[in-house]
């Protein structure tokens, strides 16, 4: 099996045997000519239904994830929303206590509705997982690290939790790629992204994917809300993403090792009264990060001693962090999440989460000190 920095250049590309064309380009066409006896030669019916550059799309992001098959999808919302709706009404899905805003409003406002019943317990606590599992939880939700605390939880124990109580187990990998972690190899059933972030690479597109062990019923769900529901990524997009995905492996861990310079930095700076960072070993979920991911990633969050006023001054003196939402590009950007996760938020408003970019680490670390006197 190819190694993941080849997989990233080479899975679902080759050679254009028509032209001989090296790099791929997107194919514009919404529809494909059939032959006349009226079958379709190429494989594609409808751009909807699928096209070539998704279909190239879909097989390397199988591949990174060593997963059966993938499903593109315009926005990672769409993504985790084609998974919950793949469940029927009645069923039950437990998720974590600090997770994207977006995915658990999805949970409260658009799906209660429709019958789907949702939980939230501390997942780093596997004890609180057992006791929060109901007879009608059919799928136990992660994200790890999570978003915006950085709170690592235990794949491999929380997806057998959920097989033995009947569930299927997903985890939003979003913050740690595959190049930093592979949930179906630690035994979950289905690992989603958002591809707007570090696949993506560029803050130049939105995307989404869901990536799964095996192709059963429940995957031709998913794929079913794709294809049928219309949640399909455009064709230009999917050819964006698969050109940054070549460097995956190589933007990922420079950030990362940007990131934990920097966390190592604010942890000793007078101002920060606390660093969320898995690669820090005061973090508590420093040795299961150690065990289940292959680095730490490029986020972190930190509170300031003196509070969010504080917080906010910090955010406004930066010169080359942006204050922008979103993460996962080349270039880094600050955030006070607090105000941005609207009603419902429980994260400290003392908290400013930093996406680390590719900028070189002194520049950052500087920006930062200057900020924070
Ligand atoms: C961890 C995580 N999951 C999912 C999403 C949703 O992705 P999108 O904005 O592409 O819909 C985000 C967006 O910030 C995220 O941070």
């Amino acid at each position: 099996m190819p190694r993941l920095e080849t997989l990233a250049i080479h899975a679902g590309r080759g050679i254009d045997p028509a032209s001989g064309a090296v790099a791929p380009s997107p194919v514009l066409s919404t529809t494909f000519a059939r032959g006349a006896d009226g079958a379709y030669p190429h494989g594609h019916i409808y751009a909807r239904a699928s096209h070539p550059g998704r279909d190239a799309l879909e097989r390397c992001l199988a591949a990174l994830e060593q997963g059966a098959a993938a499903c593109a999808f315009p926005s990672g919302s769409a993504a985790s929303m084609a998974v919950f709706q793949a469940l029927d009404p009645g069923d039950h899905v437990l998720a974590p206590d600090d997770m994207y805003h977006g995915t658990r409003t999805q949970l409260r406002e658009l799906l209660q509705r429709w019958g789907l019943q949702h939980g939230s317990v501390d997942t780093t606590d596997l004890d609180a997982v057992r006791a929060a599992l109901q007879p009608q939880t059919r799928l136990v939700w992660l994200e790890t690290p999570s978003n915006p605390l950085l709170k690592v939880s235990d794949i491999a124990a929380i997806a057998e939790l959920a097989h033995a109580a009947g569930a299927l187990c997903a985890v939003d990998n979003t913050f740690a790629t595959p190049v930093l972690q592979q949930p179906l190899d630690l035994g979950a059933d289905l690992a989603m992204h958002s591809t707007t972030k570090y696949l993506g690479g560029h803050s130049d597109l939105l995307g989404g994917a869901v990536i799964t062990r095996q192709e059963d019923a429940f995957f031709a769900r998913v794929r079913a809300f794709q294809v049928q529901a219309g949640a399909v990524p455009a064709p230009f997009d999917c050819w964006l993403l698969q050109r940054s995905i070549a460097t995956l492996p190589y933007r990922v861990r420079a950030q990362a090792a940007n990131a934990q310079r920097l966390a190592e930095f604010l942890a000793a700076h007078e101002c920060v009264a606390a660093v969320h960072y898995p690669g820090l070993p005061t973090h508590p979920g420093h040795a299961l990060a150690a065990r289940q991911m292959r680095g730490a990633g490029a986020m972190l969050s930190f509170r300031l001693r003196e509070g969010r006023e504080r917080a906010l001054a910090v955010a406004a003196r930066v010169q080359l962090f942006t204050r922008a939402t979103s993460l996962g590009g080349v270039e880094s950007l600050i955030e006070h999440r607090a105000s941005v996760e609207g009603p419902y938020t429980t994260t400290p408003d003392d908290l400013l989460r930093v996406s680390v970019g590719l900028e070189h680490c002194d520049d950052l670390i500087e920006d930062l000190r200057q900020a924070l006197v």
